[in-house]
């Protein structure tokens, strides 16, 4: 039987991967067979005896650029007939949980990690599918990006993750942030947890959660959220459980 999903990641730093495919939800999915996930350490593929994989820039600068013969013999052999080659790097495509079902539903995903000074251009118009990036600061290497997207994307694959109304409801998958969670005690250092969490009313539990959620995503995430877009039912519950702005956050 083969998976569902499958990762093959094309890397000159094979060590890196180890905890994340071994450990946690990851972990667990690989050994039921529902993800597939291999390692692949790029010098295998060098020209050269002694694995080379990086020359210096023509037209000069600083640093090293990838070489392409080393990628492109490595994700041609690699992607099979509807592997999905994608290129970790800070001018891709910022990951977000749209563009993770998209990758989820190409169900091969070929993870070239670049270094950030850069891969020679040729990969990217022959072979590249796809650039990603996980956002706007730098990594030293795309390894630590294409295991976010390893684990964002295998959480989509069915069976992967226990409960799957925990991956419909999860934060940003509604387009809201999540509402806050407590646990034992109920009282902590003289905080209590709220006590309509505590009633039993099940119904009042999920207004507060619903007014909770607005609350916290108009204050940090008012690209998600803005005040013009409640509707008068979601400012009826802001009123009720007298949810007010809350000051920024230090960042
Ligand atoms: Cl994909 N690569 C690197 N090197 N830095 C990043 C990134 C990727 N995404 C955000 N920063």
């Amino acid at each position: 039987m083969t998976a569902e999903l499958r990762f093959d990641v094309l890397t000159i730093f094979p060590e890196m991967f180890r905890s994340v495919l071994d450990a946690g939800v990851v972990g667990r999915a690989r050994e039921r067979g529902l993800i597939e996930a291999h390692v692949h350490d790029l010098r295998a593929w060098a020209t050269d005896e002694r694995g080379t994989t990086d020359d210096y820039p023509y037209g000069g600068g600083p640093g090293m650029v990838m070489k392409p013969e080393p990628i492109v013999a490595a994700i041609e052999e690699l992607r099979g007939d509807s592997g999905w080659a994608v290129l970790l790097t800070p001018q891709g495509t910022r990951l977000d949980d749209a563009a993770a079902r998209a990758l989820a539903a190409r169900g091969h995903l070929v993870l070239v990690c670049g270094r950030y000074e850069g891969v020679d251009e040729r990969v990217s118009e022959m072979v590249i599918d796809a650039e990603v990036s996980i956002g706007d600061y730098v990594l030293s290497g795309g390894e630590i990006p294409a295991m976010v997207v390893i684990d964002a994307v295998a959480r989509l694959a069915p069976g992967v993750v226990g409960r799957p109304e925990s991956v419909e409801s999860d934060s940003h998958t509604a387009g809201l942030l999540a509402t806050p969670q407590y646990t034992r005690p109920d009282e902590f250092r003289g905080s209590r947890v709220p006590e309509v969490l505590l009633s039993g009313h099940h119904e009042q539990v999920r207004r507060w959660r619903r007014a909770r959620t607005l609350r916290r995503t108009l204050d940090r995430r008012p690209d998600l959220l803005r005040e013009e877009q409640l509707t008068a039912t979601d400012r009826e519950l802001l009123d009720e459980f007298g949810l007010v702005p809350k000051r920024a956050d230090p960042l």
